[in-house]
C-alpha cells in the first residue's frame, strides 16, 4: 500500500515474523522500547531478548532524542526519535508506535530532510501496515484506506503538520537511501475518549470493547494465540418486538440468526488484516458472569464487536497466551 511493492517484497516475511516477536517482547512488560534484531523466519528468539540490557535502557531513556537504530523499531513509549540514514540502501523500514488501549498517537516532525531525488520517501500511516495488511482493517476503520496514509519527501516537508492516529497504533515507514539524511519527530500519546479498534499492549490484561451507542464495528487484537475468556457480556439482545431487553439471557450462540447486527465475533488470523479472520465462534446476550472461553490457535487473536447502533454494547475479554507461547513462538507464517 505505502511504498514501492518491489522494495517491500524482499523484507516482507522477515518483517511479519519480526514484528510479532518484537511486540511480544514489549507486551511482556518491558516498558522501554525494544530493538528488533533481524532473524530468519522460524528462528526462535533467544531468551536474552526478553531481558534487555539495563545499561542500554537507562542510557537511551536519558537521551533527549532516542536514536532509531533498527529497521523494525517498535516502541511503547512516547518521546522524541531521530533517524539518520547511514547507507544508500533502498530498504523500507518502520517505526511502530504502540500506545495504551485508551490512547492515540500524535506525531509531529521537528526536522525533516528526505531527498526525493534520491528515492527518499516517508509515509505516516493511521494504523500498522505490514505484509500488505493493515490494522485496523479497512472494514473497521472510519476512514478509507487511501486517507489513512500520507507520503512525502523533500526538505522540511510535513514539519508543520500534526498527524493523529484513530487508535493506539501508528507507523512511520521510511526509505532514505542517502547517508546523513533523515528526520526527527516528537510522538505524544493522547487520551482517546472512545477507543474502538485496539491492539493489545500487554498480555492477558482484561479489556472492555464498547460501541458507545454507535453503529460501529470494533476489533481488539492480540498478536499471539491464546484462550479468549469472556468476563462480562452485554450485547444486543432484543425481544421479537424489538424492544431492548435488560434481563440476563446468558451467553447465546448462533447469533447470526437471532442478533446478526449485534454480536461478538471471536476469530484468528496469521496477519494483521482482521477482515481475513477465521471465525471460531460468535456470541451475544446479556451475561454478567459468563462461563465462556474459546481457544484461538492462530498467531493473531481477534475479538470483534459488531454493533447496529441500537444498543449500548460492551464485552470484557481476556486473552491468555498459550503456555510458553511467547518465548517459544515458532510462527507458521
Ligand atoms: C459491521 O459488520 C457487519 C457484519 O460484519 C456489517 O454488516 C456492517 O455493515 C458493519 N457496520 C459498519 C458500520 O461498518
Amino acid at each position: 500500500m505505502i511504498l514501492d511493492m518491489s522494495v517491500r517484497c524482499l523484507t516482507r516475511l522477515l518483517l511479519v515474523v519480526g514484528l510479532l516477536h518484537a511486540v511480544s517482547a514489549i507486551i511482556k512488560g518491558n516498558s522501554d522500547y525494544q530493538h528488533y534484531q533481524q532473524q530468519l523466519p522460524g528462528d526462535h528468539f533467544s531468551k536474552d531478548f526478553y531481558h534487555p540490557d539495563l545499561k542500554n535502557g537507562l542510557l537511551s531513556s536519558n537521551m533527549r532524542f532516542k536514536p532509531v537504530t533498527d529497521c523494525m523499531f517498535v516502541t511503547s513509549e512516547p518521546g522524541s526519535f531521530t533517524y539518520t540514514s547511514k547507507t544508500n540502501d533502498e530498504e523500507v523500514c518502520g517505526i511502530y508506535f504502540l500506545a495504551g488501549p485508551d490512547q492515540m498517537v500524535e506525531i509531529n516532525f521537528i526536522t525533516f530532510d528526505v531527498p526525493c531525488e534520491h528515492h527518499g520517501l516517508v509515509s505516516v500511516v493511521d494504523g500498522w501496515e505490514l505484509n500488505g495488511e493493515v490494522f485496523p482493517s479497512e472494514m473497521d476503520h472510519r476512514l478509507p484506506l487511501k486517507q489513512r496514509s500520507s507520503e512525502f519527501c523533500g526538505k522540511n516537508i510535513g514539519v508543520k503538520r500534526t498527524f493523529t492516529s484513530s487508535q493506539n497504533v501508528a507507523v512511520i515507514q521510511y526509505r532514505i537511501p542517502k547517508p546523513g539524511k533523515g528526520f526527527t519527530l516528537l510522538a505524544r500519546f493522547l487520551k482517546n475518549p472512545r477507543p474502538c479498534n485496539v491492539l493489545a499492549a500487554s498480555i492477558g490484561e482484561p479489556y472492555t470493547l464498547r460501541n458507545y451507542g454507535r453503529r460501529v464495528n470494533c476489533t481488539y487484537v492480540a498478536l499471539y494465540s491464546g484462550t479468549v475468556q469472556v468476563i462480562a457480556l452485554g450485547v444486543g439482545v432484543s425481544n421479537f418486538l424489538g424492544s431492548v431487553r435488560t434481563t440476563e439471557t446468558g451467553t447465546l450462540r448462533k447469533c447470526d440468526e437471532t442478533s446478526p447486527h449485534d454480536q461478538v465475533v471471536i476469530g484468528g488470523s496469521f496477519g494483521l488484516d482482521t477482515s481475513k479472520v477465521q471465525i471460531v465462534d460468535s456470541i451475544c446476550g446479556i451475561d454478567s458472569k459468563p462461563d465462556y472461553q474459546e481457544l484461538v490457535e492462530y498467531s493473531v487473536t481477534s475479538v470483534r464487536l459488531v454493533s447496529s447502533g441500537f444498543f449500548e454494547n460492551s464485552v470484557t475479554v481476556q486473552v491468555q497466551p498459550l503456555k510458553d507461547e511467547l518465548l517459544d513462538a515458532n510462527l507458521s507464517i
